[in-house]
């Protein structure tokens, strides 16, 4: 419980004890000042620097290329040690400038204005990319049981509407975050925040679809494919927010108890048991645009949210599909590249 005096001695005691704690509260916020505006120059600094080396070491890799095509074996070796160390520079760059401030890229900067995003310690960064997950798993249980409400419970076009609305609004939201996740240093595919924006066109277009015999023709197929594609996203989620805290713990800790073996064969796992769950929400998408591209033969058929989510749920399923494959392949590639090292 706070003290409180009751006397004037006592009160001019406390006023005493309160003018020493403002001063140090004082000196606090200078020192703190003054730090934050070091290391305001410090990250101007650091961004230069970088910036300058990077176009040095375009310019002297272009010129070292040269002088190999015109150069003696005796040179060769000397080349291609420079080569070899100038080969990880990018990667050292792209770690340091997740901690620099930059300028947000065009939809961040429409979206949010000129606003530095930038997360300074991996501390923050790890806690938003968990903040993010468990946003990804709220919605998705949200969705799941709005799906099913609307398949099994409630079959008016306005819930219909109020889910596809919550659909674009999720999507969106998703685009923004995951901007800020990129620019935080995540290396997430530029097809999986793409993936987002094609999906929130999907359910803007389902959103205008009006009521009448194809809508419904359509309806329930659609509300069993959300509900199968958010049954997926509930077991990625534990696939990713896994790979999260283990990859993080590898990151924190050097002891042998949790090593990159380990940690790949987990990975491997969870692969394993996910990619036929996220092969069979591609294949349904693909079932999806072909049972849409039918249904444009009819002759009933005179809404253009037909061609447009039939094409749509087609490009959902090239691009998952062709970059699930691409993700596997390069993880097995690095994996034969770690064990050769
Ligand atoms: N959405 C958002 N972020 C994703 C993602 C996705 N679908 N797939 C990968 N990422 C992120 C990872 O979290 C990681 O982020 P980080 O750099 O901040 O740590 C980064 O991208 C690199 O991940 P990567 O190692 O390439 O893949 P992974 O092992 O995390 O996941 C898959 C691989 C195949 C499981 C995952 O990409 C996936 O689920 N893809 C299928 C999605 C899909 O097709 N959905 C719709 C139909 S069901």
């Amino acid at each position: 419980m706070l003290f409180s005096p009751n006397s004037l001695g006592e009160c001019l005691q406390e006023w005493e004890d309160l003018e020493k704690d403002y001063q140090q509260i004082q000196e606090t916020h200078r020192l703190y000042k003054q730090k934050l505006e070091e290391v305001s120059k410090l990250q101007d600094a650091c961004s230069t620097s970088i910036s300058r080396q990077k176009k040095k070491l375009k310019e002297l890799s272009e010129s070292l290329e040269e002088c190999r095509q015109k150069g003696g074996s005796e040179n060769l070796t000397t080349i291609e040690g420079i080569q070899e160390c100038m080969k990880g520079r990018p990667n050292v760059f792209f770690e340091m400038e997740a901690f620099l401030p930059k300028k947000n890229g065009l939809y961040l900067s429409l979206v949010l204005g000129n606003v530095n995003v930038i997360l300074l310690n991996k501390l923050s960064k790890f806690a938003y990319k968990d903040e993010y997950e468990k946003f990804k798993l709220c919605l998705t249980v949200l969705l799941l049981i709005f799906s099913f409400t609307c398949r099994f419970v409630l079959s008016y076009r306005a819930v219909d509407a109020l889910f596809n609305f919550l659909l674009v609004w999720y999507y969106c939201t998703l685009t923004i975050r995951e901007s800020v996740l990129i620019s935080n240093g995540s290396k997430i595919k530029g097809w999986w925040v793409f993936q987002h924006y094609v999906a929130t066109f999907l359910s803007g277009v389902m959103l205008t679809w009006p009521e009448g015999e194809l809508y419904q023709m359509f309806r329930s197929q659609y509300l069993e494919y959300s509900l199968y594609i958010n049954f997926v996203q509930f077991l990625q989620y534990y696939y990713q927010s896994g790979c999260l805290y283990r990859l993080r713990a590898l990151g924190e800790r050097h002891t042998m108890d949790l090593t990159v073996e380990g940690f790949q064969s987990w990975m491997w796992r969870g692969l394993t048991f996910l990619l036929p769950f996220l092969f069979g929400g591609h294949f349904f998408q693909l079932y999806n645009g072909v049972t849409l591209f039918r249904m444009m033969q009819l002759p009933e058929c005179k809404e253009w949210q037909v061609l447009m989510c039939s094409a749509t749920f087609l490009v959902l399923f090239m691009g998952n599909f062709f970059t699930t494959l691409g993700v596997v392949y390069q993880k097995y590639m690095n994996q034969d590249k770690a064990k050769d090292v």
